[in-house]
């Protein structure tokens, strides 16, 4: 039996089109599910879209179509970029699905029953564009006299009939699960901002909408929807056919191993959704992981700024697989990052193009040239022929070891260095002056850059599936010999390899 491991993204709003900021996590969780799935373990990775509330409602207000039509529309645009990145997600969900409707009401029936939601009402000030209430405390007020929360979104006074679940009962609970699972926040600043704020007073949440009817009913109460954050987060269940917990195979998934998101929903998934879940008895996930967030040479990335990055006409310019890369390369994974088009093609020419594409064609050619395209015996290796393998050959420990901490950028730096190690060897040793003086010595050393190749392009596939798929075809290995296991089996001498070709070409600007 496998080990099984449950990654996910957040739900995207279907209010706006999808831009590189979603992108960005999409491909993110994307990586860590590939990595895990070449080492071994069966993997559900999930994605999809959150289509209710009253943005969307208004949204499609304006473009005169209805809620439903629109949500349509704009979830398929959110499925198409997943699919145009390259994002191997196992199951894309929909808010407006029935089985989730379904889903979410079992959820609140079961908090509902064990006690955790009483009726009240609710007043306060509210942001349309966060879909969240703010304390006072929380406000600032422009010097027109409007209040601005801190996420930069207008507030306004909203007094409305709510059903509220019972948060502040689970202060002390929350904090002593932290403390068991020293894990479960991450990054640790993160961490640490949550725990604050939970010291500092949780109040009850209002869970639930009467002002307006594009959300999911409240189970015997078709006067209120639900908050769309209750209905939201229970995506991750649903998916896994929740309340069918008995007979669905899926549900050995749960818990997640990893809700990845942006940080600025950190506070949902670490606190709201645990408290939810322990509410009805069920297990919280095992980590929550977030990200930094992207602005734009300098700026925050935004509509009427129109400084908004389209990833697909990124991948439309520079290819998927390098911008791919870029995205995680660029920025260390949890802090926040600034795009700017120089850098990457910065990126693309010295890392791509340069490093590895031309330690590749200059490893490859040669054993085409001078070894008859076939796969030279491994021989007698010296000690700086091991000084490099026995480097190379860490790489998976290090990366699983990088990888389960979400530190995607210290994974593209390790293998990095291995890359810069194997040029310098390449040019060190020289094989295409050996060709004469020792051909034995020769094959041997380019054997030994084929095989740090073959880990190299191994290890990267997650991060490159399409390049580094056509890498290791010019590498001779068979697509059965992909996992990091494989790694440990040497490729039998002897065998044929395909004529090579140019795996990352140099990004050059039109005049
Ligand atoms: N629907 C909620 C999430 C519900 S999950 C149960 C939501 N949707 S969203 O469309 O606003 O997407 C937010 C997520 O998109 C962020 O958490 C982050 O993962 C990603 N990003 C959106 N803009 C981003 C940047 N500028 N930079 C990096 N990531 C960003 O919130």
């Amino acid at each position: 039996m496998k080990p099984h491991y449950m990654i996910t993204t957040p739900i995207y709003y279907v209010n706006g089109a999808p831009h590189v900021g979603h992108a960005y996590t999409s491909i993110a969780a994307d990586v860590l599910a590939r990595f895990k799935r070449l080492d071994g373990y069966d993997v559900f990775f999930l994605t999809g879209t959150d289509e209710h509330g009253q943005k969307v409602e208004q949204a499609a207000q304006d473009k005169g179509e209805t809620a439903q039509n629109f949500a349509t529309m704009v979830s398929a645009q959110f499925r198409n970029m997943a699919d145009k990145l390259n994002v191997s997600y196992n199951d894309f969900i929909r808010t407006t699905e029935v089985r989730h409707i379904k889903s979410c009401q079992d959820l609140w029936k079961k908090i509902a029953d064990a006690g955790h939601i009483y009726l009240g009402a609710y007043e306060g000030w509210y942001s349309l564009r966060d879909e969240c209430y703010y304390g006072e405390d929380e406000l600032t007020t422009t010097p027109d006299g409007r209040k601005i929360a801190p996420t930069g979104a207008e507030v306004k006074w909203l007094k409305e009939p709510s059903y509220f679940f019972k948060l502040s009962a689970w202060q002390d609970k929350l904090l002593e699960f932290y403390e068991k699972h020293p894990q479960f926040i991450g990054p640790e600043s993160r961490k640490n901002e949550i725990v604050s704020f939970i010291k500092s007073g949780l109040r009850d949440l209002s869970i639930s909408r009467t002002s307006f009817k594009w959300g999911v009913p409240v189970p015997g109460d078709d006067d209120h929807v639900m908050y769309v954050w209750f209905d939201a987060l229970t995506n991750y269940i649903s998916a896994l056919g929740y309340p069918s917990i008995e007979s669905s195979d899926l549900w050995r998934f749960w818990p997640a191993d990893l809700h990845l998101v942006g940080k600025e929903i950190a506070r949902f998934h670490a606190l709201y959704w645990p408290a939810f879940l322990m509410a009805a008895d069920l297990e919280p996930p095992k980590r929550i992981y977030s990200h930094g967030w992207w602005t734009v040479e300098g700026e925050k990335m935004s509509k009427s700024v129109g400084n908004v990055i389209e990833p697909l006409k990124l991948v439309e310019e520079f290819g998927l697989d390098p911008v791919r890369f870029f995205l995680l390369r660029e920025v260390p994974f949890g802090g926040d990052g600034d795009y700017s088009r120089q850098s990457l093609i910065n990126r693309m020419n010295s890392e791509l193009a340069n490093d590895l594409g031309n330690l590749a064609q200059r490893t490859l050619s040669q054993v085409m040239r001078n070894c008859g395209g076939q796969l030279p015996e491994i021989g007698q290796r010296n000690q700086d022929d091991e000084a490099l393998l026995s480097k190379a050959i860490l790489l998976p420990a290090l990366l699983r070891e990088q990888m389960d901490r979400q530190a995607l950028h210290e994974s593209l730096e390790t293998v990095w260095k291995i890359i810069r190690a194997s040029n310098a060897y390449i040019d060190q040793q020289a094989p295409w002056a050996l060709k004469k003086t020792d051909p034995e010595r020769m094959a041997v050393v380019l054997r030994v850059l084929v095989d740090t190749l073959r880990i190299i392009a191994t290890c990267l596939q997650p991060f490159m599936p399409d390049s580094m798929d056509k890498l290791l075809n010019q590498l001779g290995v068979s697509e059965t010999e992909r996992q990091l296991a494989d790694l440990e089996v040497a490729m039998p001498a002897g065998r044929e390899l395909p004529a090579p070709s140019g795996i990352f070409p140099r990004f050059v600007e039109a005049e």
